[in-house]
């Protein structure tokens, strides 16, 4: 069987582990894998990742190293052509071109809403992996890339609460997820955050402000605020100009993390879900399956169908928002 891979959206930490997976999965099963690179637009414009012996596959000592490696050695990229039929037609006879079988497209909700589309036009298997920061698909309890996007969050903002306590301000830490509270959770809650602002539930500005004189009318001189870039009030821009309307108790300063979050050397959880997620794509091909994306869950693989994955965003957790909420006084 010939399987192609590849990474599309916003790259993750993780990917390359994932796609070292695959590798190393199918070739011991005597299967050729072959990079695609950069995604949907790579495979329009027939562009493969090419070994050092000039021939177009990924050899399992080629991607030895790669669990350890951040960003997408495949490169990944949002593609407008291939949103169009034409380009899912065209899409589908590159496959046929090059005698491909099988597919594994890692990515989020647009890679996979691409998948549903590029199956009416092609025959061959597609069976994908969860490849996101934003932890937001539904079908799985985790997605490549959180954990190490999480680490990232909660190391800077440790740092920013040393310069926060030293001028006695509030800073508001914009995290990513643009649909999704999951980042700025989970970074709240481990970074020791103040207060947290998430799309998922309504960002209260009185609320806020009479938690804020709270914290200070007990002796706390300064405070840190994470805020998720999809929350329904706005990024941290947005809520600052709120928080000032309201009479903000503290003096504020704005951080947006943003792609920071998406680089750097995935943490040992992304390596190990995208190595089972990676090995589990290719056990489900071989056993003929097809339209799936392959979670976990309870560190079991688990498959999903494409379209349930992205049909809403997975709620988080209000048990873990109420901690978040209790940890204010
Ligand atoms: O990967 C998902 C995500 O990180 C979102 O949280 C964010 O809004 C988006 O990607 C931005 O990606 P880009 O700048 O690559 O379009």
């Amino acid at each position: 069987m010939r399987i192609g891979v590849f990474c599309s959206g916003g790259d993750a930490p993780g990917m390359n582990a994932c796609v070292r997976a695959a590798v190393r999965a199918a070739s011991k099963q005597g299967h050729e894998v072959v990079g695609i690179l950069r995604g949907y637009e790579g495979l329009l414009n027939e562009e493969f990742y090419i070994d050092f012996d000039g021939k177009k596959h990924l050899t399992p000592y080629r991607v030895a190293t790669w669990a350890a490696h951040g960003g997408a050695h495949l490169r990944s990229s949002r593609s407008d052509r291939f949103r169009t039929l034409e380009g899912q037609m065209y899409a589908a006879e590159v496959l046929r071109k090059h005698s491909f079988d099988a597919l594994i497209p890692i990515g989020g909700d647009g890679t996979f809403n691409g998948a549903v589309a590029l199956a009416k036009q092609w025959e061959g298997q597609i069976v994908g992996c969860p490849g996101t920061i934003d932890n937001d698909l539904l079908g799985t309890d985790y997605t490549i890339g959180f954990s190490t996007a999480v680490q990232t969050a909660v190391e800077a903002v440790d740092k920013i609460r040393d310069t926060a306590s030293s001028h006695d301000r509030m800073f508001l830490v914009e995290v990513m997820g643009r649909h999704s509270g999951y980042i700025a959770l989970y970074t709240a809650l481990a970074s020791g955050a103040d207060i947290v602002a998430i799309p998922e539930t309504d960002t209260n500005f009185p609320e806020i402000v009479s938690c804020l004189n709270r914290l200070k009318s007990s002796g706390q001189t300064m405070a840190i605020m994470v805020i998720a870039e999809g929350d329904e009030k706005g990024g941290a821009a947005e809520i600052d100009e709120h928080l000032k309307e309201h009479d903000c108790p503290f003096q504020t300063r704005t951080v947006v993390l943003g792609h920071l979050q998406r680089g750097g050397v995935p943490t040992p959880e992304d390596r190990r879900r995208a190595t089972q997620m990676g090995a589990g794509a290719v056990a489900a091909i071989i056993a003929g399956m097809s339209g799936v994306m392959v979670g976990t869950q309870d560190d079991q693989c688990v498959l999903t169908k494409f379209e349930e994955t992205f049909k809403s965003h997975r709620p988080v957790s209000l048990e873990l928002l109420k901690v978040v909420n209790e940890m204010d006084s």
